[in-house]
C-alpha cells in the first residue's frame, strides 16, 4: 500500500469519524426492518411516504453518516489541513446529525409537520456548519491533488440542494411530497455530484492505494467531476434527454475506467472491498443502462429501479466496500501511534477478518437482488427487507470487531 501521499500526522482523533462509520449501518438496519414491514405494492410510485422515509435512511442515514465521517479524516489526511477542534466538532456534529436525519425521516414516514421542521432545522445546522468548516480546510490546503476540488464541489452540491429542498419544504408548508419541479435539482444534485462526485474524488486516491492498481490517468481526474458540475448545471437551466445522455455517459466512463484499472491490477489477491467495488460498478452502469431505458420509455416501476441500482447499489457497495478499508486502517494507524510502534500489532487484514467482511458481502449482494426484484416483478417487500437488515447488522457486527481489537491491543 502507498500511503506516502497522506499527512498521516494530522489525524484526527481516532472517535472523530469511528462514531460516524459506527451509526450508519444502524440505519441501514432500520431501512431493512421498515421495509420488511412495508406494504405490498410500496415501489409502484416513488412519491409515497415510506419510499421517501426509506430513501433518506440510505442517502442521510447510511451514505451521509459515512460521507460526513470520512470527510473529516480525508480533508486533514490528503489535503493536509487540519481541522479545527476535532473531536468537538465531530460531536457536535453527530449530535446534529443523527436526531435530524430520525426526525426528518419520521416527518416523512408519518407525515408529521413537527418531524419534518425539526429534522429540517438540525440537518440545516449540521450541513452549513460541516460545509464551513471543510470548506474553509480545503481552501486552505497547499495539496494540488483533484481530489480537493472534487470534494469542494460536493460540499457545495450538499448545501445547495438541501437548502433547496428545505427552502421548498418551508413554502409547501412542511407537506411531503412536494411533488414541485424543482425537486428534480434537488435529487440530481445531492446524488450526482454529492455523492458521486465525493465518490470519485475519494476513489482517485483509495482505489490505486487499497486496491493495488495503476492510478486513473490525469485528465480524467481533472475531467470528471468538474464535466459533472457543467453538464448538471446546464441540465438544471434545459432539462433535455441529449444532456441527460452526456451525463449519463459521464457516469458511465468513471464505471467503465474503474473497472478497467481493477482488472489490470498488480497483485491478484482476493479482496472484499475489490469485489464491493465492482458491485458498484456494475450496479452503476446498469442505472445508467436503466435510465436511457427510461428516458425513452418512462415506466414508474423502471424509475425506482434506476434509484435502487444507483443509490442502494453503486453508492452503498463502494461505501460499505470502503468501510473494510478505512476502519482496519484507522485502528491499526492509531494503535501505532499509541504504541509507537507496530511490534506485536494485529495487522488490517487481522483487524477486521477477511472471512467476516465476504460473508457481509454475500448478504448485501443477496439484499440488493432481492430488492431489483421486488421493483420489477412486485415481489411482497419483507424478503428483500430481511436481507438489508442482516446485512446491516453484520456490518455492524464487523466494524464492532474492530473497535473490540482495538481495546484489546491499545494497552
Ligand atoms: C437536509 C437534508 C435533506 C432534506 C430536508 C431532504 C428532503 C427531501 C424531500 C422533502 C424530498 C421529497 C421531494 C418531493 O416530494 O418532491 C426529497 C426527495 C429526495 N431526496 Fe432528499 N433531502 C435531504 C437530503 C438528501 C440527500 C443528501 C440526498 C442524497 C442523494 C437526497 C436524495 C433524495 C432523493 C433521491 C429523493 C427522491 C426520492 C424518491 O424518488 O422517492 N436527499 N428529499
Amino acid at each position: 500500500m502507498n500511503a506516502g501521499a497522506l499527512s498521516l500526522s494530522q489525524t484526527p482523533p481516532l472517535w472523530a469519524p469511528l462514531r460516524f462509520f459506527l451509526t450508519a449501518p444502524l440505519f441501514l438496519m432500520a431501512a431493512g426492518l421498515t421495509l420488511m414491514f412495508a406494504p405490498d405494492g410500496l415501489f409502484t410510485t416513488r412519491w409515497s411516504p415510506a419510499m421517501l422515509a426509506l430513501t433518506h435512511m440510505l442517502t442521510l442515514g447510511f451514505l451521509g453518516m459515512c460521507m460526513v465521517g470520512a470527510v473529516q479524516q480525508l480533508v486533514p489526511v490528503l489535503a493536509g489541513a487540519r481541522l479545527p477542534w476535532p473531536e468537538g466538532f465531530s460531536r457536535v456534529l453527530y449530535g446534529l446529525w443523527t436526531p435530524g436525519t430520525v426526525l426528518l425521516v419520521a416527518g416523512m414516514g408519518w407525515g408529521w409537520r413537527i418531524g419534518l421542521q425539526s429534522g429540517g432545522a438540525l440537518l440545516a445546522l449540521a450541513i452549513l456548519l460541516f460545509v464551513t468548516v471543510c470548506g474553509h480546510a480545503l481552501w486552505r490546503s497547499g495539496s494540488r491533488h483533484e481530489t480537493i476540488p472534487a470534494m469542494a464541489l460536493a460540499l457545495l452540491a450538499l448545501l445547495g440542494s438541501a437548502a433547496l429542498v428545505i427552502w421548498l419544504l418551508w413554502r409547501s408548508g412542511w407537506q411531503v411530497p412536494l411533488a414541485h419541479p424543482m425537486t428534480r435539482l434537488h435529487i440530481g444534485w445531492a446524488s450526482l455530484v454529492w455523492i458521486t462526485g465525493l465518490i470519485m474524488g475519494v476513489a482517485y486516491q483509495v482505489v490505486p492505494m487499497f486496491q493495488l492498481t495503476s492510478p486513473y490517468p490525469g485528465w480524467l481526474r481533472r475531467a470528471l467531476v468538474p464535466l459533472l458540475v457543467l453538464l448538471l448545471s446546464l441540465w438544471s437551466l434545459w432539462p433535455s434527454a441529449w444532456l441527460s445522455l452526456l451525463l449519463a455517459a459521464t457516469l458511465a466512463a468513471f464505471g467503465l475506467w474503474t473497472l478497467r484499472l481493477q482488472q489490470h491490477r498488480r497483485r491478484r489477491i482476493p479482496d472484499t472491498t475489490l469485489d464491493f467495488w465492482r458491485v458498484a460498478m456494475g450496479s452503476l452502469l446498469l442505472a445508467v443502462l436503466a435510465w436511457v431505458v427510461w428516458l425513452y420509455r418512462p415506466d414508474a416501476r423502471v424509475e425506482v429501479l434506476i434509484g435502487v441500482l444507483f443509490l442502494a447499489g453503486f453508492a452503498t457497495a463502494a461505501v460499505n466496500g470502503m468501510l473494510y478499508k478505512i476502519v482496519p486502517f484507522l485502528i491499526w494507524l492509531h494503535l501505532t501511534n499509541r504504541r509507537g510502534s507496530q511490534a506485536g500489532l494485529p495487522n488490517m487484514r487481522q483487524i477486521i477478518p477477511e472471512s467476516h467482511a465476504r460473508r457481509q458481502w454475500w448478504l448485501y449482494l443477496a439484499s440488493l437482488v432481492l430488492l431489483s426484484l421486488t421493483v420489477m416483478l412486485s415481489l411482497p417487500p419483507w424478503p428483500a427487507g430481511l436481507a438489508w437488515a442482516a446485512s446491516g447488522m453484520y456490518l455492524f457486527w464487523n466494524l464492532w470487531g474492530g473497535v473490540r481489537k482495538y481495546r484489546a491491543y491499545r494497552g
